[in-house]
């Protein structure tokens, strides 16, 4: 038996319906908003992945540092036999726990199929003797996991955690908890609430990928359901949002328009300057994720951060 399993949680034509109902319910709310999933189609993932590779944008360095540096102390604590990663993307930085865990299966999910695809290939070719199962499949929504021995190990790294709304937050993680047993572990990556002006160059950078990939939900929105969206007639704004300690990306108006949704019968009304929202990126302190994580289950037992104390990666055990 191959050691690489592809499965698709959600039929295309699924995806396709959950696209249509996002599209409806954010453009037609007010203020407009979109949900950040639909940024990762190949060209999305693609300049996620040059994101990372910004100056400005220290998350993916700075959580890189942190894995080479506690792989090892990761490892000793959960003993994972499964690893399963949520929003895996490149999966570049879990090989650092690939190599460390006495691992048996690898079971990436991600609603990209091309990164997920390119990323267990490569992983495979490398470890010939594990298993990859990968999931096309959306975090938020209900998972079936394959019958892999445990402990299991869910992480969920990247601080992508930060582009769940507080309230999404909560159903998420405890989503996650249901899919584990007691002892079973959860590595969590998030991004630490710091200086303003370092926030939001990560998310606004000096060569314009971000704006592009920003941009990019607006090219998925043409794609699948036929839209006119012209992709200069926007401009991408980040902002920090000091009381709720989020970054948010947006997408602003440069005039007044009328963007067309044939395949949903739309007609959308933007006025000048007006801006829809995409991105929320919520930054972090220790008590609120150990609290968080509490209320839904899990005893945080590891918390590690960067030497510049810019990013956390903490372990919890499932109670
Ligand atoms: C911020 S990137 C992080 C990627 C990688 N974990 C890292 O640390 O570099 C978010 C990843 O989650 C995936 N993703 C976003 N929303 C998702 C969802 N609702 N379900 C599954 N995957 C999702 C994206 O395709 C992307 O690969």
């Amino acid at each position: 038996m191959s050691p690489l399993h592809v499965t698709r949680t959600f039929p295309e034509d699924a995806t396709d319906a959950a696209l249509r109902a996002d599209v409806r319910h954010g453009l037609t709310a007010t203020p407009k908003w979109l949900p950040p999933k639909w940024f990762y189609d190949a060209r999305g993932s693609e300049l996620f992945e040059q994101i990372t590779e910004l100056p400005e944008y220290y998350p993916t360095r700075a959580e890189r540092e942190i894995l080479a540096a506690r792989s090892g102390e990761i490892a000793a604590a959960s003993g994972a036999r499964t690893l399963i990663e949520l929003g895996s993307g490149s999966s570049e930085k879990t090989r650092y726990l690939i190599d460390a865990l006495p691992l048996a299966a690898y079971v990436p999910v991600d609603v990209s199929e091309s990164a997920l695809t390119q990323a267990a290939q490569a992983l495979i070719a490398d470890h010939p003797g594990l298993e990859v199962h990968a999931l096309i499949a959306d975090f938020t929504a209900p998972l079936t996991l394959p019958a892999t021995p445990g402990p299991r190990l869910v992480a969920f790294l990247g601080g992508t955690i930060g582009n769940l709304l507080p309230a999404e937050r909560t159903e998420f993680l405890t989503s996650v908890r249901a899919l584990l047993a007691p002892g079973d572990g959860l590595l969590l990556g998030t991004d630490l609430v710091k200086d303003e002006q370092v926030l939001v160059r990560a998310y606004d950078d000096a060569a314009g990928v971000t704006a592009a990939f920003n941009k990019n939900v607006l090219a998925v929105v043409d794609r699948e359901l036929g839209a006119d969206f012209d992709l200069d007639a926007f401009d991408h704004v980040a902002l920090w949002d000091a009381e709720r300690e989020w970054i948010e990306m947006r997408l602003r108006s440069r005039t007044e328009q009328t963007v067309k949704v044939p395949a949903l019968g739309l007609a959308v009304e933007f006025a000048a300057g007006e801006e829809l929202r995409t991105e929320v990126s919520a930054k972090f302190r220790k008590d609120k994720v150990g609290t968080e994580l509490a209320a839904v289950g899990f005893d945080l037992t590891h918390w590690w951060t960067d030497d510049q104390d810019r990013f956390a990666l903490s372990l919890s055990v499932a109670r």
